[in-house]
């Protein structure tokens, strides 16, 4: 079975475009620069947290975060973490190869901070993302904070495509794409993911209450990557 992971993984090794290897626009470039302000203050990020970023990527939200906070633990794939070494290392920093789903949780301490994002949708099935959300919370210090963010709701984005601004939006994102003249790579065949709906949100809101637990989601702003149409989960584990 072809997952997300090693489709991304396959991804950092034979493209050079880091917001690519995101699996972002290549015209996204510019709007990926305003998702760390937005994750900084979801999170509430301090100078004293330790941060773990589960699906770190090539290190575009890692990187920027590593001189805000006190250290910074990225798990990913391989052949991503080998491009995030190559493209900056300091000494706060750590890095975890493998699935998350399969890495050994003794071998890492807990943190005040977690981020998850744009990764839940890479899963194989409904079954993994809580099983992935369950691994993280252990994670957490308590008080800690976890950011599930960057999920691709289908209703939110029928919602919003189906309004005047979004058929607006279509128009402007096709010419802009024509423009820009930007290849797209094409992604290796996966053979199964998760899609995300109103109701799979409300399940986590609910699963993650039941352990001891705040959740909220948010919407992203506009100017985002995909602000229009994916959202973010704030989970806040009780002190
Ligand atoms: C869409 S990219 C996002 C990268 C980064 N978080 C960002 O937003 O720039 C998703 C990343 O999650 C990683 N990923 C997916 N499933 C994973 C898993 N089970 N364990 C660790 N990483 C995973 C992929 O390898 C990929 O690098």
């Amino acid at each position: 079975m072809t997952t997300y992971y090693h489709a991304y993984g396959a991804r950092a090794s034979s493209i050079n475009n880091h917001t690519q290897i995101a699996g972002r626009y290549g015209v996204q470039e510019l709007a990926e620069k305003r998702i760390v302000p937005d994750i900084l203050h979801k999170l509430d990020l301090q100078a004293t947290d330790n941060l773990l970023e589960i699906g770190c990527g090539t290190g575009n939200l890692l990187i920027p975060m590593s001189f805000i906070c006190r250290s910074v633990t990225g798990i990913d794939h391989p052949s991503c973490l080998d491009k995030l070494t190559k493209r900056y290392q300091h000494s706060g920093q750590s890095l975890v190869a493998g699935n998350f789903l399969d890495v050994d949780l003794i071998t890492l301490p807990k943190f005040e901070k977690i981020l998850v994002y744009s990764v839940l949708h890479c899963l194989a099935d409904e079954g993994e993302v809580f099983d992935f959300i369950d691994k993280a919370l252990k994670l957490l210090k308590p008080g800690g904070r976890l950011l599930l963010g960057d999920i691709p709701n289908k209703d939110r984005k029928n919602r919003f495509l189906s309004s005047q601004a979004g058929a607006d939006f279509l128009t402007d994102w096709n010419e802009q794409v024509k423009q820009s003249g930007i290849d797209e790579p094409a992604f290796e065949a996966v053979t199964s993911s998760v899609g995300f709906d109103d109701q799979l949100v409300l399940q986590i809101l609910a699963h993650v209450r039941r352990q001891n637990c705040e959740s909220y989601v948010c919407s992203q702003p506009c100017d985002l990557p995909f602000g229009n149409t994916r959202e973010d989960i704030i989970v806040q584990l009780g002190a």
